[in-house]
């Protein structure tokens, strides 16, 4: 398949050598998607064609800041190695391309095929001063050049802050329908519609949970139910910055309604630097929905200290839901194709820790899987990037049963008043027959850490010095007996 990718694109290919360069920059993810150079938010238009997943993003094509919104475009054909494409819609005679969504017109509905075949569509919020609106682009050679729609906006109702349509096609109706924010009213509207073109308003999903910022990048999409062959539930997500927040129910074409309950706030990150996320559309049907979420965060994102390049994606991660105690909770895992970039690492079983035991290997780029009775009286867990007194601290709170990531003894947090503000993240998370789970990406500058397989997952940056790079397990106030360690060493995708 990446032979085809390649052939399907092969002019737009920047050199080996020249991308090697560019990600060599010390805090440059080595297993996540980031763009060559300069500023990305948002993932947009993730839509899997032909054998090919497109990645579509926020992107200021002319500086490492927000500004100048335009689609950047990579595709892969294992989600884990991307390829660049050149700029997919540029901002334009005053309008910003802001977020939105990319499906494939497979039957022609709009009419805006070629050649007896169907264009890929990409609907999108156009952004200009005191108005967004709803704007169309198409493709007719994969992805590669876009034609805006001679008769955009499409569907443009006189609001400031309305934006970041998604579309799918729902077939029990036989229609598209679009999920879109009235975002200063926490209000999240669903259109309809049979080709693309004509929206007519179906519903309305009123303030539920968190409403403590401007709702954004509304994502409904269906979601199976763990342990069952056949069940599944509709999953509402939406971005509050700095945080997001699912729903989970059902949807009948016209209304989505939430089954949990109403005021209890349930996130699918619960760390510093998730947002935006979105799934892929038109997945083959056999296979679980993905999303790609922005690891990043408003309060301080234009700060980061990277350079030439601003922002990454998350892991892929496969969505199930399951339910516990009465309620449902979205579980999410690193997509399998992740395992094809590991090495030798260690193996590790039954180690007992008082105070703290480091590990004998030195990596800032692995993967780890760490199962431990925790120490019911204590914090005990993971610390990586150790080195000079720095730290980061993924744990697990025995007393309070509350999984956490704590960054502040981690280098070079200076950089923003914020970040250093916003260094300890915590949720709840029981143990499953005595045992706590953590399953950690590290990768140089981006945590991810999947609890328990995948019921309670945070991510968060950090900016270790280069000699941060040592792993230690700790056990505070008790001992904790880790019954099992692997790490991973991992390859970089990008070499
Ligand atoms: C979310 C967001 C979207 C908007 C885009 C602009 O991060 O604010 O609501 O479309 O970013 O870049």
């Amino acid at each position: 398949m990446k032979i085809y990718i390649t052939a399907l694109f092969a002019l737009f290919i920047i050199s080996t050598e020249a991308q090697e360069k560019l990600y060599e920059e010390q805090y440059r993810p080595q297993y996540h998607f980031s763009p060559a150079t300069n500023w990305c938010n948002d993932p947009n238009g993730l839509v899997y064609v032909n054998g090919v997943y497109h990645l579509f993003y926020q992107h200021n094509p002319f500086g490492n800041v927000w500004g100048h919104m335009s689609w950047g475009h990579a595709v892969s054909s294992d989600l884990i190695h991307w390829q660049h494409l050149p700029l997919a819609i540029p901002e334009e005679d005053g309008v910003m391309i802001f977020s939105g969504t990319c499906i494939f017109d497979k039957n022609n509905t709009s009419r805006l095929g070629k050649n007896g075949k169907g264009p890929m569509i990409a609907i999108y919020t156009g952004n200009i001063e005191n108005n967004q609106s709803q704007h169309l682009a198409y493709s007719n050679d994969n992805g590669l050049n876009w034609t805006k729609y001679a008769r955009n906006p499409l569907l443009d109702i006189n609001e400031k802050d309305f934006r970041d349509p998604k579309v799918f096609w729902h077939q029990p109706t036989n229609q598209w329908v679009m999920a879109v924010m009235l975002s200063a009213q926490h209000k999240m509207q669903l259109y309809h519609s049979k080709n693309l073109i004509h929206w007519d308003l179906l519903s309305e999903f009123d303030p539920a949970g968190d409403t403590s910022s401007v709702w954004e990048c509304p994502d409904l999409f269906q979601v199976p139910v763990e342990g069952s062959a056949t069940k599944k539930k509709w999953v509402l997500t939406m971005s509050m910055a700095p945080y997001m927040q699912y729903f989970v129910g059902e949807f009948d074409g016209k209304n989505f309604k939430n089954e949990n309950p109403a005021t209890t706030i349930y996130r699918p990150d619960y760390g510093a630097d998730y947002y935006a996320a979105i799934s892929y559309n038109q997945l083959p049907a056999t296979v679980s929905p993905v999303m790609i979420g922005w690891i990043n965060n408003w309060d301080y994102a234009n700060d980061i200290p990277t350079t030439p390049w601003k922002s990454a994606m998350s892991l892929p991660r496969t969505i199930s839901i399951k339910k516990v105690d009465d309620e449902w909770i979205l579980v999410q895992k690193p997509v399998k194709q992740t395992a094809q970039l590991r090495m030798p690492g260690m193996d590790k079983q039954n180690i007992t820790v008082t105070d703290k035991t480091p590990l004998n290997i030195k990596s800032t780029q692995f993967e780890m899987l760490v199962s431990f009775t925790p120490n019911a009286n204590g914090n005990s867990g993971v610390r990586l990037a150790t080195g000079g007194g720095n730290y980061a601290e993924i744990g697990y709170d025995g007393l309070n049963k509350k999984m956490y990531l704590d960054r502040s003894k981690c280098a070079n947090q200076n950089f923003n008043k914020k970040f250093e503000a916003s260094s300890f993240y915590e949720t709840k998370l029981s143990p499953v027959n005595n045992t706590i789970k953590l399953h950690i990406f590290f990768d140089n500058s981006i945590i991810e850490v999947f609890g328990n397989d995948g019921e309670a997952v945070m991510t968060a940056q950090i900016f270790p010095d280069k000699s941060d790079n040592g792993i230690e397990l700790f056990s505070n106030g008790g001992e904790t007996i880790f019954d099992k360690i692997n790490i991973w060493q991992m390859k970089s995708a990008w070499k």
